[in-house]
């Protein structure tokens, strides 16, 4: 049988706990699985490709199979010079199918010979993205479960000033309602 290395491509700027998922889910039947990670020069990303890296690698760490690299231009000319012939996308929802129907059949007519698969993570994820777990830290929101917790401690650490503020007014809430709770019971 023909070994078949498999590429997953993406900004994973932050990875979240359904990258994750669909990475373990690749690694079962691709002999091989390349985390592909695009450095972008036109978007400004929340973690820098060093940091990615660093956060993919530690997260990928216990999958033998699975190695982690980045790699800029067209995907389909990293996937030629690292020998991958599949190309791994995980589909969500309905409203990810369209671009990545676009992305699969553009890549097709660019390297005819390399083949997108679409696999989909757990149900729990459907609803998780970089960009709305971004969003959530932004303003210090709760990250917890969505991403893996080395994330949400980098996240922390990138945005101390919001979730100080957040856990601040989040403080300053729970004791008015605390203040109010004591008046009920007193009437
Ligand atoms: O995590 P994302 O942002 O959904 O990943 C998109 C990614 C990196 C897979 C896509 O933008 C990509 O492959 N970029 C590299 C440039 C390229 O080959 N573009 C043509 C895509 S049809």
């Amino acid at each position: 049988m023909r070994k078949v290395t498999a590429l997953y491509p993406g900004s994973f700027d932050p990875p979240t706990n359904g990258h994750l998922d669909l990475i373990e889910r690749g690694a079962k039947i691709f002999e091989e699985l390349i985390v592909g990670i695009l450095r972008n020069s036109e978007k400004v990303p929340m973690f820098s490709l060093p940091e990615r890296l660093e956060m993919l690698t530690t997260l990928t760490s216990h999958l033998k199979n699975v190695r982690v690299e980045a790699f800029h231009g067209l995907m389909v000319e990293y996937a030629k010079s690292i020998d991958a012939t599949c190309v791994l996308r995980g589909i969500r929802a309905v409203s990810d199918y369209e671009y990545e129907l676009q992305m699969a059949l553009m890549n097709r007519k660019l390297e005819p010979t390399l083949e997108t698969v679409f696999m989909m993570p757990a149900d729990k994820y459907s609803y998780v993205s970089s960009r709305l777990v971004r969003e959530v830290a932004q303003v210090g929101g709760p990250v917890h479960g969505l991403v893996p917790e080395v994330v949400v401690e980098k996240l922390r650490q990138r945005l101390e000033p919001a979730y100080k503020f957040h856990d601040e007014v989040a403080g300053e809430i729970s004791r008015t309602t605390g203040v109010r709770e004591k008046r009920r019971k007193k009437i």
